[in-house]
Formats: C-alpha cells, sequence, structure tokens
C-alpha cells in the first residue's frame, strides 16, 4: 500500500509509520510546515489545502492530526483550538478526497474514547449510546466531520482511542517521573475506569482497519481489560517498585496546573471501553492485561 499520514510527527504517526515501512509499504507523510524530504507533502488544515493532485497513486490516508489535548491549559482559546484543528482538518480532507477523481478510496481517522463522556463502569461497545462533555462534543464534531467522504463512496474508519500505553509519551510517559519520584496515588477515589491501549496495539489496529476492506465505521482501541484508577495505580507502582501513597489526589491538585475543566474531564471521568468490533472482526490482541503490558513496556525503559 501507499499511505498518506497527517499528524505523523507525533506520537502515535511515529511509531505507525515506522511500522508501515516495516512492512514494506510506502509513506507519504502530510506536514503542516514546508516539506524537507521527498516523501513529505504540504498540506494546511487551517487555511483548507490539500495536496489532491499528488495523492493521486495514494491507496489510503490515516489523519491523526490534531492539537495536543493535554498540552495546555483549557482556556477557551485553547478549547477552540483543540476542537477547529480537529473539525476542521478533517473536513478538508474528506472534502478534497470526496471531490478528487482518483487517489485514497479508504480514509482512517483518529477519534478518541471520549467520545463515550463519563459513564461510570458500564461497559461500552461501538453501539453504545453518545456521551456528553466538551471532549464527548469535540469527539462526535471530529468524526462527523469526516461524513463527506462516507457520502463519496470512501471506506472511513473511526479509530477510538483509548489512553495509549508507552514510556515514549502520553499518560504513562508523563506519570513515570513522578511516580519513580514519589510513589503512585490514585486520582480520587480510584473507582473511574481507564481504558487503557499499548501503542502496539494502536498501531496493529490501524493496520488491521487499513488491510480489511469489510471494516468500516468506529472501531474502539483499547485492551479488553480495562482497569479501575486504583487498580491502574496499583498495578503501576508494582511493576515501578514504588509505594502506593494512602491517599487519593483530590481534583483540585492538578486542576491548579491543568485547569479546571480539563483535570475531571481527563483524569476524574469513568469509561469502561470495550474493544468488541476489533475481537468480532478477528483482531489478534498484542497487550490484553495490563500487568504483562506495563511489565513489558517498562522493561524496555
Ligand atoms: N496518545 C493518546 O493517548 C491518544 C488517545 C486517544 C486519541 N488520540 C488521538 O490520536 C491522534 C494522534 O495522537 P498522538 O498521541 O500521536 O498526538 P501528538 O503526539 O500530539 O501528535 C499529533 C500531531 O498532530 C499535529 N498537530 C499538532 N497540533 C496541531 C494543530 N493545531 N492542528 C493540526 N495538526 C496539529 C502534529 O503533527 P505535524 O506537525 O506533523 O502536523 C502532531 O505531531 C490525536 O488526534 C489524538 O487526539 C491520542
Amino acid at each position: 500500500m501507499h499511505v498518506a499520514v497527517t499528524g505523523s510527527s507525533g506520537l502515535l504517526g511515529t511509531a505507525l509509520r515506522a511500522a508501515l515501512t516495516h512492512d514494506g509499504h510506502r509513506v507519504t507523510r502530510l506536514v503542516r510546515r514546508p516539506p524537507s524530504a521527498p516523501d513529505e507533502l504540504a498540506w494546511s488544515p487551517a487555511e483548507g489545502r490539500v495536496p489532491t493532485a499528488a495523492l493521486r497513486d495514494v491507496d489510503a490516508v490515516v489523519h491523526l492530526a490534531g492539537e495536543g489535548i493535554a498540552s495546555r491549559r483549557w482556556t477557551a482559546e485553547q478549547k477552540r483550538r483543540i476542537r477547529e484543528s480537529r473539525t476542521r482538518g478533517t473536513r478538508v480532507l474528506a472534502e478534497a478526497l470526496a471531490a478528487a477523481d482518483a487517489g485514497p478510496r479508504v480514509l482512517v481517522c483518529a477519534s478518541a474514547i471520549g467520545w463515550y463522556g463519563d459513564r461510570g463502569d458500564e461497559p461500552l461497545t461501538e453501539d453504545s449510546a453518545p456521551g456528553t462533555g466538551f471532549l464527548a462534543e469535540v469527539c462526535q464534531a471530529w468524526e462527523a466531520a469526516a461524513d463527506p467522504a462516507h457520502a463519496a463512496g470512501l471506506r472511513v474508519v473511526h479509530l477510538r482511542i483509548g489512553i495509549v500505553q508507552t514510556p515514549k509519551g502520553g499518560a504513562l510517559g508523563r506519570q513515570l517521573p513522578v511516580f519513580r519520584l514519589a510513589g503512585a496515588a490514585r486520582l480520587g477515589s480510584g473507582r473511574q475506569y481507564v481504558s487503557w491501549v499499548s501503542l502496539d496495539d494502536v498501531v496493529g489496529v490501524a493496520l488491521f482497519a487499513l488491510s480489511r476492506d469489510d471494516v468500516a465505521g468506529a472501531v474502539n482501541v483499547t485492551a479488553p481489560n480495562p482497569v479501575t484508577n486504583a487498580e491502574y495505580t496499583a498495578t503501576l507502582a508494582r511493576a515501578l517498585r514504588r509505594p502506593v501513597l494512602p491517599l487519593g489526589v483530590p481534583p483540585v491538585a492538578p486542576g491548579l496546573l491543568l485547569g479546571r475543566e480539563l483535570a475531571p474531564e481527563l483524569l476524574y471521568s469513568s469509561a469502561r471501553v470495550l474493544p468488541a468490533r476489533a475481537l468480532a472482526e478477528g483482531y489478534d490482541i498484542v497487550d490484553p492485561l495490563l500487568v504483562p503490558a506495563l511489565r513489558r513496556l517498562l522493561a524496555r525503559t
């Protein structure tokens, strides 16, 4: 396959590029800066520019680009950037692919389990109802922005990605130095569900979605065994040989750093998301259980 990737410099994009290349596929990077290598093409989600003509011999696009969800405090302006970078970028791409008379017929888009909102211990599959809250609304609008591609007959897949586990970055990458230094602390009651997924499984499901002509629509990208935050904290502490602190961290503490809205939505909300579709379609999960997954991932650090 010849695959174009947006957001290819990010945590997931870097891993996906490596896996695609390793498997013998050709990768073209859609970059927002001036291209600096033969495998790069410029696009501008903000200005609505997609190099449609240059994409004529591309089979599929994997769209990962978006403003970091937790990179800054959620001011009104930052929330706008988070929403617009996803809805506008996706719409621009979907409309360009829909209007092209040749080129990619497959669009695999990142989405997130934030789509389901804060749902306690309810098991959530792709058939569950949408949730509420800022992240849920962003995810729903993000997925809807790909409608023009779907309407034009492209195969569109929405990867509803869980909390990605890799020591290289993301939630785990940020937690490791803190846990190593100060010990592990659960967040609040620790009863909220953490729908984790290893980076290898995110890449695995993306490759699976690219290769399977019959897979379209939403696909949850999570491990089949989500755990509570208390279980997650205890497991990570054991893997790092660090103690678990007796008191949970109240929302007000990370709230001071991240903002009043971001901390509750991202750290204290509960989503018990199951990869029903991926399992039903025969995807073979690399890391189904947290204990061996963390042991394997942390052995590399
Ligand atoms: N990591 C997770 O745990 C996780 C969980 C659920 C969902 N996701 C979603 O999966 C996608 C990829 O995640 P990731 O962890 O790889 O993210 P990341 O490391 O933050 O990378 C995202 C990439 O998007 C591009 N980008 C940054 N700001 C942008 C903006 N304002 N407008 C347009 N593009 C922008 C950048 O690539 P270029 O500079 O190359 O354009 C950046 O490298 C994201 O949409 C994310 O929301 C991630």
